[in-house]
């Protein structure tokens, strides 16, 4: 299957695969993610500066992980807390990289963001990778959430999309660089995850391929 083959075209490069996964993938896929959290536990990322906490926890899977604190953004091989080297990325993870990302060489980074019933991401860009060729590929796991994406000024205009579990999006091409955010978590909306809220998946290439 080709990358943009059943998906939604938000925008040039934005390429939404709604159901992507059934239940049974999506179950898999949060086992594989509790095995990864027993090693790497979630943490609290903060803010560059102003050490302000995120509402997100994050871990991450794979050769490398971002990490935020107060002096910076960046990827490094290790826990911020345990020191320990990031797990390494389940094949399932691998396997929808190749299936859905249309680029050659493999993700480096899997970022696991979770969002409690509260929990928000502010407007951002994806830009501490090396090469914007490679595209960010996202998997939604459990309460919907009202994902806001526009273009790359942050001015610019933006749309709201509900992004339920098991949906695939694709940041690539012209929309790679494209200013994106959570707004909130519709709690309720899973069964998926038995203490509810959202993990969401980000698969990156870090360094030029
Ligand atoms: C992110 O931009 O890192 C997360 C986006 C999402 O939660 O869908
Ligand atoms: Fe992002």
């Amino acid at each position: 299957m080709t990358a943009s083959s059943g998906a939604l075209d938000v925008a040039a490069g934005a390429l939404w695969f709604r159901e992507a996964l059934d239940r049974q993938a999506q179950a898999a896929l949060v086992a594989d993610i509790r095995a990864v959290l027993a090693e790497a536990p979630l943490f609290t990322p903060a803010m560059p500066r102003t050490a302000k906490p995120f509402s997100v926890r994050m871990s991450n899977c794979g050769p490398l992980g971002w990490v935020s604190d107060a002096s910076g953004y960046r990827y490094q091989t290790f826990h911020p807390d345990t020191r320990r080297p990031w797990p390494p990325l389940p094949a399932a993870l691998l396997a929808l990289w190749e299936r859905y990302s249309g680029f050659p060489a493999p993700p480096e980074a899997c970022l696991i963001n979770y969002y409690g019933p509260d929990a928000r991401m502010s407007l951002h860009q994806d830009r501490d990778e090396a090469d914007f060729t490679a595209p960010v590929l996202s998997v939604s796991l459990g309460d919907t959430a009202l994902f806001r994406i526009g273009g790359e000024e942050r001015s610019g205009p933006t749309r709201s999309l509900r992004l339920a579990s098991g949906d695939i999006f694709l940041l690539s091409g012209p929309s790679r660089l494209a200013f994106h955010g959570i707004d909130r978590i519709l709690a309720g909306t899973s069964t998926l995850l038995p203490e509810g809220g959202r993990f969401n998946l980000t698969l990156r290439r870090v360094t030029t391929a």
